[in-house]
């Protein structure tokens, strides 16, 4: 039976760009859920009889979301859900399934790297059918269907057993229960040379791979440990639970710290990855090596052909505009496109379906390419493996040959977390004024060729984006850039990047704080900083 249940409007329920999220016990209020679905389908037109993706990172309240969500989706007249097994979706998983099927969309459950548990966070995302986040048009009208919701629709059913694999039926919608891992499995099989990988751990690599009690846990054991034979073991905190362990699921210096320890340490194996609660982050450490993502894009990039997925070259390259500007040398040298876009995931999107874009990727640990619309860890880690196999070389040697070929762009993000949202604006204000007066003139033992507040026009549809963070370009190639955090959520956070390109060898040994030094101090005088935010020194450094 269908139900028609009278609600309205929570306060809150704007999506922002990783869509919806909130603490656990937000998400519990009765009806809460319930209205941000039909909120969803409220903004769809003509998907009655079409096929969704439903599933999510496996945290706390997974499964009563995905429940409720099933219950939805058939009362509003869904033809059929394509759910993983168990709840778990991985965010690129996902965004797979939603191309490979040609499905309508997709909801996601995750709150990606934030904690889980009862305590922690949770959230749900709308994708649309090119297998990305929903454009800001599309969670506009959600968000406005939040604000005027008078009623849902649900059907009146118990729950469906969502462990068992198979077919059942809810109110004349199909519920499709899949392995999650499967088709994921399958295209990473079309990208990457399997039997190259399976001969380079026959031959005694060693890696491991912390899926930090996150949702990867199952692919990796599936890919690495079982089509790869990789020794049992490698795959560490690889049951997914629902508050992680305890622990946090993002894959940095300090919450993998467990990893990069031994990755330094005399009994490092060859190779060390992690990934973060949905799966589409990633971490990248060589024996004795932590490669920034910044330059892990640009060395994938440099190395893509050796994949048997990226053989015939990349149409372009798209990074961040803070992501350190090493892949943009990569695309010179290659002679294809490069794009620097503001921060976030969407922006890749369009580059992406026009064919611009192959690779992109953010200084914030995602990286990704056309096979899927959403950033992809594993992806990440397996296109290294697959580099390292043909190569035969340490991360560590990739890198300095790198280096070596292309300049060294030393790299940091300071970030100042929860500092006065006012202070915050009278900063970024001061650097916005003092912008018309900055080229030319030399601080410290660097002269400033131009300075902005990035600006980005879509060369797909047109669009603009402005007030994307101040950027300080010197003459040397080095850069300082300026933002406020969009995902923060108590107070601002004040995001400071500082990158220092060396093209000299002899010195790219240094220490990557020796090197940013002077344009740390630059950054510190020129912002204020320690003045305004009452900080002497970032909340986080990464
Ligand atoms: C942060 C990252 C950004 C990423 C976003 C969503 O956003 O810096 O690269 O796309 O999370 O995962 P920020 O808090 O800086 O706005
Ligand atoms: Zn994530």
């Amino acid at each position: 039976m269908i139900k028609e249940i009278a609600t309205k409007a929570f306060g809150d329920q704007k999506p922002g760009t990783s869509g919806l999220r909130k603490k656990v016990g937000v998400f519990q209020q009765p009806h809460y859920v319930e209205n941000f679905i039909q909120a969803i389908f409220d903004s769809l037109e003509g998907f009655a009889g079409a096929t969704f993706v439903i599933g999510g990172d496996g945290r706390y309240f997974n499964r009563e979301a995905i429940q409720t969500a099933i219950r939805i989706a058939a009362a509003n007249g869904v033809g059929r859900v394509i759910v993983g097994q168990g709840g778990i979706l991985s965010t690129p998983a996902a965004s797979n399934l939603i191309r490979k099927y040609k499905t309508f969309g997709g909801i996601i459950f995750s709150a990606s790297h934030n904690p889980g548990g009862p305590h922690g966070d949770f959230g749900v995302k709308y994708n649309i059918g090119n297998g990305g986040p929903a454009p800001e048009g599309v969670t506009d009208v959600i968000h406005a269907k939040t604000q005027s919701i008078a009623l849902y629709r649900i059907a009146d059913t118990a729950d469906i057993d969502l462990d068992s694999i198979g077919t059942v039926a809810v109110e004349g919608m199909t519920v499709e229960i899949v392995d999650p891992v499967a088709d994921y499995r399958l295209l990473m099989e079309t990208l990457f040379d399997f039997d190259r990988l399976r001969a380079l751990f026959a031959s005694g690599f060693r890696m491991r791979f912390d899926a930090m009690h996150a949702v990867t846990g199952p692919y990796a054991k599936a890919i690495l440990e079982g089509a790869l034979g990789a020794p049992a073991g490698t795959v560490v905190n690889g049951t997914p639970l629902p508050d992680f362990g305890g622990h946090h699921p993002d894959p940095n210096l300090v919450h993998a710290k467990e990893l990069y320890d031994l990755m330094m340490s005399p009994d490092a194996p060859d190779f060390g990855a992690a990934s973060d609660g949905d799966g589409d982050r990633n971490l990248i450490i060589g024996r004795g090596i932590f490669v920034t993502p910044s330059d892990s894009l640009a060395a994938l990039a440099a190395n893509a052909t050796l994949a048997p997925g990226y053989a015939s070259g990349l149409a372009g390259i798209a990074r961040s505009m803070p992501t350190s500007a090493a892949a943009d040398r990569v695309a010179d040298k290659l002679g294809i496109g490069r794009y620097e876009t503001p921060t976030g995931w969407k922006f890749f999107g369009n580059l992406l379906d026009a064919g611009l874009a192959t690779i992109c990727g953010e200084e914030s640990a995602g990286t990704g390419s056309n096979h899927v619309r959403e950033k992809d860890g594993l992806w990440a880690v397996l296109l290294w493996l697959n580099i390292l196999a043909v190569r035969r070389d340490s991360v560590l040697a990739i890198m300095q040959d790198h280096w070596r070929t292309y300049g060294r762009n030393f790299y940091a993000r300071h970030d100042y977390e929860e500092i006065d949202a006012d202070a915050a604006r009278g900063l970024m204000q001061h650097l916005r004024d003092q912008l018309p007066n900055l080229p030319g003139r030399r601080l410290r033992n660097a002269r400033v060729a131009s300075a902005d507040d990035f600006a980005y026009d879509d060369p797909v549809d047109r669009s603009r984006s402005t007030g994307q963070g101040i950027r300080i370009l010197f003459e040397d190639g080095s850069r300082i850039v300026f933002r406020l955090s969009g995902t923060g959520t108590a107070g601002a956070t004040l995001r400071l990047y500082i990158e220092r390109y060396e093209p000299d060898t002899a010195r790219h040994g240094m220490a990557t704080g020796d090197a940013l030094a002077d344009l740390i101090l630059i950054a510190g005088d020129l912002s204020e900083l320690a003045a305004r935010t009452g900080r002497d020194a970032p909340s986080v450094i990464t």
